[in-house]
């Protein structure tokens, strides 16, 4: 059966009052609407121990939003992929554009980031998507072979096996203007291709999911596109109202 990756996005958002209250009222659904999709949560690393708690009996994984490159020491301030595991998170968010541009992220310190999750047998959720500039310019092929390229570099052939990429055009994160499924579904296409020219991975068992103003009203046309295999959710993974909706297309498209 053909398995669609949702993943929650929560960023910098939440408390333990919306965490209690969000799980309370998913519990209620988690058995009609989970059993075709594969759900992540990824909330702010501070509630991580806590959503842990409350999924443990859901068919719900637990994913972080970011990782260290050290696994332990004195690196203040810091969270390691060791710890991670420790706490019970399956996925790791790296790459996302937020910390490209607002933390200063490269492509060379995302690629360790991979290498460190991948050793410990997590799995990666690697964003990757060009600038509205970019697009303009028609570049969106050449920065996404730059973002994939570093990896290979980094880790040689054979490494996209049990990973997700998500693909995130930086305008469309957060604007309310998501990209056209159908250019996704291009984009998508070109990722596959290209990983598969450098990887020995077979096509099916590349995932590539779409992250960029998803909401109830768009999704459905996202959802039918062959090569969109999940969708990473930011905004409207924050309402659990909106965010079943979503599942529940899903689950009857799929
Ligand atoms: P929005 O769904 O809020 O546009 O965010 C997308 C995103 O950045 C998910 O990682």
């Amino acid at each position: 059966m053909k398995k669609f990756f949702i993943t929650a996005n929560w960023k910098l958002n939440g408390n333990i009052k919306m965490i209690s209250s969000f799980f309370e009222r998913l519990k209620l659904y988690s058995s009609v609407f989970l059993e075709k999709n594969i759900v992540i949560i990824a909330p702010p690393t501070i509630y991580l121990e806590r959503v842990y708690k409350n999924i443990k009996n859901m068919n719900i994984f637990l994913g972080a939003q970011n990782v260290d490159i050290n696994l332990q020491g004195a690196f203040t301030g810091e969270t390691s992929a060791l710890m991670l595991q420790d706490i019970g998170v399956k996925y790791v968010i790296i790459g996302h554009s937020e910390r490209r541009l607002l933390h200063h992220e490269t492509n060379d310190l995302i690629s360790k980031k991979f290498h460190l999750i991948k050793e410990l047998n997590l799995i990666p959720i690697l964003c990757i998507g060009e600038t509205e500039r970019d697009k303009k310019n028609g570049q969106t092929q050449k920065i996404i072979k730059a973002q994939l390229n570093c990896i290979f570099k980094k880790l040689g052939k054979s490494v996209f096996n049990n990973t997700i990429i998500a693909y995130e055009p930086i305008w469309a994160i957060g604007t309310g203007l998501s990209a056209d499924p159908k250019d996704v579904q291009l984009i998508h296409q070109f990722i596959k291709n290209y990983i598969k020219k450098h990887d020995k991975i077979n096509t099916n068992d590349i995932l590539v999911q779409y992250g960029g103003s998803i909401n109830h009203t768009n999704v459905k046309k996202f959802i039918e596109q062959p090569d969109i295999n999940g969708l990473l959710i930011g905004n409207s993974s924050l309402s659990l109202q909106e965010f079943l909706k979503i599942i529940k297309i899903a689950h009857d498209i799929i």
